[in-house]
């Protein structure tokens, strides 16, 4: 890991691999660079891949209150411009991350050669679902994240990883338990304010992988499908076996689906 001054944040970033086409990967709500780790190792031979902990998470600089999503996207440019990367990137995002991703085609178009867009959607949350991830920003200020380790680790997972891999369960646990309890809450604060991403998706005019795990509870193959469709030439990937997590749950799986994307484009 390294750290960057971006924006006026540090953001600590893994930076591997020959430079080449360089693929950046952007981690979900409330984790780290970390979910991505054997996606790196698989790719990172053949591209330069940059995996930040965004703002707020991981052994990033934290700013309290709210970060939106734009400033998530504009974090990455700035990241981007402080490691000397001027030519076009691919630029993966799980959920959150995907999110990430969409307002970074709004804003810099013309820093993308592809998107891929995991485990993720273009709704914006209800108006319901807008007040409990504020409710839950004031607990997880007033109680630390272990309230959102509990509340989450069940739906982040297939119901069979959940059950039988308890390794992934406690990684995933550790990686929510080590998180700044002011980054989280200002994370889920930008997330509820967040737009629908849905009418621009007939605009995205660049080559798109999308992938999903066919358990995903959170962001179902079904609303996935649908924003395939309406990006229009994009690829959909669903993997067996796995959730909302499918690049930790099938890491080999969600690895070859993003080399042949990165081999095509
Ligand atoms: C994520 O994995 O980033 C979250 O599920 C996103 C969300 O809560 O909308």
């Amino acid at each position: 890991m390294r750290t960057i001054r971006a924006n006026g944040i540090d953001l600590a970033v893994d930076d591997s691999g020959p430079s080449g086409r360089v693929v950046v990967l952007v981690h979900g709500f409330p984790l780290t660079h970390e979910i991505w780790r054997d996606q790196i190792a698989a790719l990172a031979p053949h591209y330069r891949i940059i995996a930040p902990d965004l703002r707020g998470f991981g052994r990033s600089g934290v700013t309290p209150g709210r970060v939106t999503i734009d400033q998530f996207a504009d974090d990455l440019a700035a990241a981007l411009d402080a490691l000397g990367i001027a030519e076009p990137v691919v630029l993966a995002g799980l959920s959150m991350g995907g999110y990430i991703a969409m307002r970074f085609f709004e804003v810099h178009r013309a820093r993308l050669a592809g998107l891929v867009l995991c485990d993720t959607r273009a709704a914006a949350d209800t108006p319901q679902a807008a007040a409990a991830r504020l409710e839950s920003a004031a607990r997880v200020e007033r109680e630390g994240p272990a309230m959102l380790a509990e509340a989450m680790l069940p739906k982040m997972l297939s119901a069979a990883t959940f059950a039988g891999r308890p390794d992934l369960v406690d990684r995933l646990r550790r990686m929510i338990l080590g998180g700044d309890a002011r980054g989280l809450a200002a994370a889920a604060r930008g997330l509820a304010a967040r737009p629908d991403f849905t009418p621009l998706l007939p605009r995205i005019d660049l080559p798109v992988l999308a992938i999903v795990g066919r358990e995903d509870a959170i962001s179902t193959p079904a609303e996935m499908g649908a924003l395939v469709r309406a990006i229009g030439g994009a690829r959909l990937v669903e993997i067996d076996a796995a959730g909302h997590m499918a690049p930790l749950e099938k890491p080999a799986e969600v690895a070859a689906a993003i080399a042949e994307f990165l081999d095509a484009c």
